[in-house]
């Protein structure tokens, strides 16, 4: 665990880049520092790796302050990935990746090795290997820089707007790419960004901090989301945090109209049994169980079933019941032409709909389960 206590910096023309900051990041996990620019993550994060000297408190990692490690050996066991990767320019990118196991005395076979096992590993092609950094796009620059920070597999990772000088869809990607890697790898990584929408998609934990650099909220982002320290928080994490929230909100104990899915072979018979009342609009499914369609349902009992798809409304986005989130489940309904979503399972077979009311009642009541307000749900601000 890292344990930054009490840490100050004052830079020598007095301004104050970090006050009393206080944080424990847990080992194995995501910890982002995100706060507007100038708030003291750079600095912060460059004190961990003793880039930047502490004026006060201390940093305390397993145990040691790292004040009494050997600087070079506290380098080591970090990784530290940069805005626009901060590749060597004359360098191939195999090279690139192999620098700190070079600097470590590896053979250049041994180097080269892992290398190529690391472009795998972060999703680059190995053909891309001999060519140099003006070469690869920003986002394969990106992945480069992730993998040299890899490359002596050192347990923390420290990462400073790694993924900001790239497009929003390059951005998604690489964060996900970041998570699955972090799903095989496990380190300690502390990531800094000044995109809460980026600290909620990765973060275990997130710091916000305010300018001044102070802590201002210290959480997990549902929490974050759900309960803002104080209105300073709350502005920052932006209008519409409530429904961002919903996205830590399963869909399991979403209750699903079943008998609201007909299949598009079905007898009138069988519909006049399936459809109950209520339900304004039917969901033709084929024979395969997919969804093909929204039905009137009067129209349909009236013309006693459909024989085939021509004339449904389409059924939109549909969501994974009890894997996606209620977030994905309301986006589906508001979508929907009919106002409801359509669960499907694993292989895409339609297995009920839900209406926006049931997923607002089961959202009411997420929040109540976990003690937490609802906030501002479909509501405009
Ligand atoms: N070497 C320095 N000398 C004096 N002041 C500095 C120095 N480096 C940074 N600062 C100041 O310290 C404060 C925090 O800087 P820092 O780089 O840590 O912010 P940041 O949160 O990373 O910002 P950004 O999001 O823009 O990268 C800023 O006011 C900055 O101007
Ligand atoms: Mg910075």
């Amino acid at each position: 665990m890292i344990s930054i206590e009490a840490v100050s910096k004052r830079y020598p023309d007095g301004t104050v880049a970090v006050d009393g900051l206080s944080l424990e990041i847990p080992d194995r996990s995501i910890t982002v520092l995100v706060g507007p620019s100038g708030c003291g993550k750079t600095t912060t994060l460059r004190m961990i790796n003793r880039m930047i000297e502490l004026s006060g408190g201390r940093i305390v990692i397993d145990g040691e302050d790292i004040r009494q490690k050997p600087v070079n050996a506290l380098r080591r066991s970090m990784g530290y990935v940069i805005q626009n990767a901060g590749l060597f320019q004359h360098r191939t990118i195999v090279d690139n990746i192999g620098t700190v196991p070079r600097m470590l005395g590896w053979s250049k076979a041994k180097a080269r090795e892992r290398s190529m096992e690391l472009m795998e590993r972060v999703g680059l092609d190995p053909a891309m290997a001999k060519r140099y950094p003006y070469q690869l796009s920003g986002g394969q620059q990106q992945r480069v820089g992730v993998a040299r920070a890899l490359a002596a597999d050192p347990p923390v990772l420290l990462m400073d707007e790694p993924f900001s000088a790239v497009d929003p869809v390059v951005r998604r990607g690489l964060q996900e790419e970041l998570l699955r890697i972090q799903a095989e790898l496990g380190k300690t990584i502390v990531f800094v960004t000044h995109d809460i929408d980026e600290a909620i998609r990765v973060g275990d934990m997130i710091a916000v901090l305010r300018t001044g650099g102070k802590l201002a909220q210290y959480a997990p982002p549902d929490e974050l989301l759900s309960a803002p320290a104080d209105a300073a928080v709350e502005d920052f994490l932006g209008a519409d945090r409530g429904i961002r929230g919903l996205s830590f909100f399963g869909t399991e104990a979403l209750p699903l109209e079943h008998g609201a899915v007909v299949a598009v072979d079905a007898t009138p018979q069988q519909i006049a049994a399936r459809a109950p009342g209520h339900l304004p609009y039917l969901l033709v499914v084929g024979v395969d169980g997919r969804p093909l369609g929204w039905a009137d349902a009067g129209t349909l009992r009236a013309t006693g079933g459909r024989g085939d798809a021509a004339g449904l409304l389409p059924h939109g986005q549909t969501f994974r019941a009890g894997k996606d989130s209620l977030r994905v489940a309301l986006d589906c309904a508001v979508l929907s032409p009919t106002g409801w979503a359509v669960a499907v399972d694993g292989e895409g077979r339609a297995v009920g709909v839900a209406s926006q009311e049931t997923i607002a009642a089961a959202v009411r009541e997420a929040h109540a389960r976990r003690g937490t307000a609802p906030v501002d749900v479909g509501a405009a601000r």
